[in-house]
């Protein structure tokens, strides 16, 4: 639909996770007039169930240089080296600078911070937040500095000595990419669900857009990531012609809490932490079959141990293995993970008495909206940081607490980009003129109800483990989903009423559609990404990125 009202802004944040609250308080601290726009309230989003950590060359004979090496293990030969150069030498500041904003981080007695392991790290390098809560620590701090700054903006323009600004629009769904007569980034439309001056359909007009909308995890079942990882950032890019890369490595998450085979929507994680403080992954024999399969055994990189529990539910048909940490005691415990004691409580499971029951589940999209190091995607003016980026520096499998030290480092760079190109062109050099917004429908919308035919299908044939056979059946599927949808609209101009659930169920089918072709083209085993009918490693053909562009009319 035409936008019903339109404001003007230097910078349009799209998200307002650790990736987005950091781009716009860059943005604003130099003078860039900043609106961020999220889906739902500013602390919604993926980074607030962050629990283990942000990983960083951070202790005592520790360097950036060991934290490469390990990355790249982990991205089991797809990372961007220079990339992931950049995030682990700029990490550490990067870090600090975060607690100089004001996030606390666990310190030892000694005011030292401490570190923890995660999967695929030789080191402890991994600093974390109240035990267990270290998303929901950063998420405060960077919402408490927002605010901060939209007051100081606010006082500083009563007294007449600043007019630069930082704002912010809740309830907020960003539907599609505003452009000029050549292609450059003109600002975004949203929906906005909520009271006052902006309602419903409308655009921030801006010559610079930053998405950090998260994830897709949404496209399946069962996954760690809330309700609003609908992919919308990705489905936005897509429609707007930018390349998105490697959909395919969808991160499952080893351990997360198995609450029943028809469990869905959002799943409490438990922590690959519980690992790096010595739990042990059990089968129901109480066998702790990792050990032997890799040199770290429980702390192999993620996508081994995934594969290593699915393996062995298959061999024994169980539906899930067991995490054994009985050994920390109650008082380690309720002091280092008392976020997953009282979800697994929260379940009637008691990890000081009883081994937790666990499963993967999806958890994290290694691809996304590609982008070079200063997080430019194809599209002039379009920008993305966070999971809903590719910038390379995860390969074909994350490295367990990358994604919030990514989503920082690239975030802040991406800023300094904006700040550039603003005092090369002249502040305001360019006031976006967007081309007019089509008044007839140009994509179908699907029905809300979709979204479970869309997760199911997902689930069933593009999960832990596919094979043609699963990854054509889904195609199938899917397809017939956007050709009823699309004849719906061919024949009578008709679609979906539209509103939130359904940009979000339409976005959710985009991005699937997109994940299963990248999926059937891939014909190896790398990472994530695991072929029961291709089962080896394939560097001959494999060793490269698959790379879809569309073609915005029939995106
Ligand atoms: C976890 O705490 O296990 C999640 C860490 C991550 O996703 O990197």
């Amino acid at each position: 639909p035409a936008p019903g009202w339109a404001i003007t802004a230097d910078v349009v944040v799209v998200g307002s996770g650790v990736a987005g609250l950091t781009a716009a308080l860059r943005c604003e601290a130099v003078g860039l007039n900043t609106v961020v726009v999220t889906k739902a309230r500013l602390d919604d989003g993926s980074t607030r169930w962050a629990q283990g950590g942000i990983a960083a060359a951070l202790g005592e004979g520790d360097t950036p240089e060991q934290h490469l090496d390990d990355t790249l293990v982990a991205g089991a030969g797809l990372c961007d080296e220079d990339a992931v150069r950049l995030l682990v030498t700029e990490g550490p500041a990067a870090v600090r600078r975060l607690i100089d904003t004001g996030a606390r981080f666990d310190e030892s007695s000694e005011g030292a911070l401490e570190l923890t392991r995660e999967g695929g790290h030789h080191r402890r390098r991994i600093a974390h937040a109240g035990g267990d809560a270290t998303g929901a620590e950063i998420s405060r701090a960077l919402v408490e500095a927002v605010n901060e700054a939209i007051e100081a903006v606010n006082e500083a323009r009563t007294s007449g000595t600043r007019t630069r600004g930082l704002r912010t629009i809740e309830n907020a769904l960003v539907l599609d990419l505003l452009t000029d007569a050549d292609g450059r980034t003109a600002g975004v439309t949203l929906h906005v669900m909520g009271e006052g001056q902006h309602d419903g359909v409308g655009a921030v007009h801006a010559p610079a857009v930053v998405l950090a909308t998260g994830g897709m995890g949404q496209v399946f079942s069962a996954t760690t990531n809330p309700s609003v990882s609908t992919g919308d950032g990705v489905a936005l890019a897509l429609r707007a012609g930018a390349e998105v890369s490697d959909l395919e490595f969808v991160q499952f998450h080893p351990t997360v809490l198995f609450l029943g085979p028809d469990a869905e929507g959002q799943q409490p994680l438990v922590s690959e932490a519980v690992r790096g403080e010595g739990a042990h992954l059990v089968d129901a024999h109480g066998t702790r079959f990792m050990a032997g399969q890799h040199e770290l055994a429980e702390l192999a990189p993620r996508d081994i141990v995934a594969k290593g529990i699915t393996r062995r539910m298959q061999e024994l048909g169980a539906e899930h293995m067991y995490l054994d940490a009985r050994h920390f005691g109650a008082a380690m415990w309720e002091h280092r993970f008392p976020t997953i004691l009282a979800a697994c409580r929260a379940h009637g499971i008691d990890p000081v008495t009883e081994p937790v029951p666990v499963a993967p589940a999806a958890h994290y999209a290694s691809g996304g909206v590609r982008t070079d190091s200063r997080g430019r995607t194809t599209v002039p003016g379009l920008y993305a940081c966070g999971e809903v980026a590719c910038t390379g520096v995860h390969g074909a499998n994350r490295l367990a607490s990358n994604s919030l030290l990514e989503g920082l480092v690239y975030a802040e760079r991406i800023a300094a980009d904006i700040a550039a190109s603003h005092a090369e062109n002249g502040l305001h050099a360019r006031v976006p003129q967007p081309v007019p917004y089509p008044q007839k429908p140009e994509h179908p919308l699907l029905e809300p109800e979709a979204r479970f035919a869309i997760q199911r299908i997902m689930s069933q044939g593009a999960g832990v483990l596919r094979s043609a056979a699963s990854l054509s059946a889904a195609a199938e599927a899917l397809d017939q989903l956007h050709t009823d949808a699309r004849d719906a609209l061919d024949e009578n101009g008709k679609t979906a009423e539209p509103g939130v659930d359904t940009w979000e169920t339409t976005n959710l089918l985009c991005v699937a559609r997109v994940l299963v072709a990248a999926a059937r083209r891939r014909e190896e085993t790398r990472g994530c990404h695991w072929r029961e009918d291709h089962a080896d490693r394939d560097d001959t053909h494999w060793r490269r990125h698959i790379v879809v562009r569309l073609n915005p009319d029939r995106a």
